[in-house]
């Protein structure tokens, strides 16, 4: 009842935010990296959907990378071409020497501000080192934030992110959530097979994931007990 009570809320508010920003997108990386390495090249691919449902072409976008270490490096902007389909762009990146780097996608859509998604910072290894390996629910994180759930979605359980977005307000919140597996891995890969929650102008979108994708994520959002493994 109160989880039903609050996705209600969620809708009204989100109705009134939905008219009051006119247009807004969600960004999604296709191919989030769980590390780089230093100096290789990595071509990282994003779609853009207005509404979170219709893939727009023709942007002019570029992908920004802030790296953290010891001397400060100077953020680099590479601009991002046309994908092999509409609303899908790349950009190939290289990662300077540097312990993490944060990669912020500037779609170059201009509605209402939601126009670049800044991701949670990403380990950079050097040649020769070991590769660091996400625990699930890091990649989980990671996952939640460079798909663009948190347009949607607020999830405190990712607290870099979670202030972001309250105001839109149009999908149920996923704080401390832990649904049954199989329910939320229906709603990530066949969204239309189930129905709406509430009374928002949005669907949940079916992003494209990979199956990896989809268990971290599953990981995030479902299991046994309250934050396991965070
Ligand atoms: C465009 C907005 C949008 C995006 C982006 C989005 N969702 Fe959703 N999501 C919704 C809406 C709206 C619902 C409610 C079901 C419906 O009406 O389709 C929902 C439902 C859910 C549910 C079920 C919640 C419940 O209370 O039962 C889960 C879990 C979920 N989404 C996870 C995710 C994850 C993980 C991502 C990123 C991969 C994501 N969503 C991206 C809008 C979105």
């Amino acid at each position: 009842m109160v989880l039903l009570h609050r996705a209600a809320l969620a809708a009204i508010t989100g109705v009134a935010g939905y008219a009051a920003w006119g247009g807004w997108a969600v960004i999604s990386v296709a191919n989030l990296p769980d590390h780089f390495e230093a100096g290789s090249p990595y071509r990282i691919e994003y779609t853009v959907r207005q509404h979170g449902v219709t893939l727009l072409g023709g942007l002019t976008g570029a992908v920004l990378m802030r790296a953290e270490a010891a001397g400060s490096v100077a953020p680099l902007e590479t601009r991002a071409q046309a994908g092999a389909t509409t609303g899908r762009y790349v950009a190939t990146i290289t990662v300077p020497d540097a312990d993490r780097v944060t990669l912020i996608i500037k779609s170059g859509f201009s509605g209402g501000g939601w126009g670049d998604l800044t991701l949670l910072s990403i380990p950079v290894v050097r040649a020769g080192q070991a590769r660091p390996v996400p625990t699930p629910a890091e990649r989980g994180r990671q996952l939640f934030v460079a798909k663009g759930c948190g347009t949607c979605h607020v999830n405190g359980d990712v607290p870099e992110f979670a202030s972001m977005n309250r105001v839109m307000g149009i999908a149920p919140e996923l704080t401390g959530r832990r649904l049954e597996a199989a329910y939320v891995r229906q709603r990530l890969t066949n969204p239309s097979s189930l129905p709406a929650i509430g009374n928002s102008p949005v669907r949940m979108p079916d992003l494209g994931l990979t199956p990896a994708e989809v268990e971290a994520l599953v990981g995030l959002v479902s299991g046994p007990s309250d934050r396991a493994g965070l």
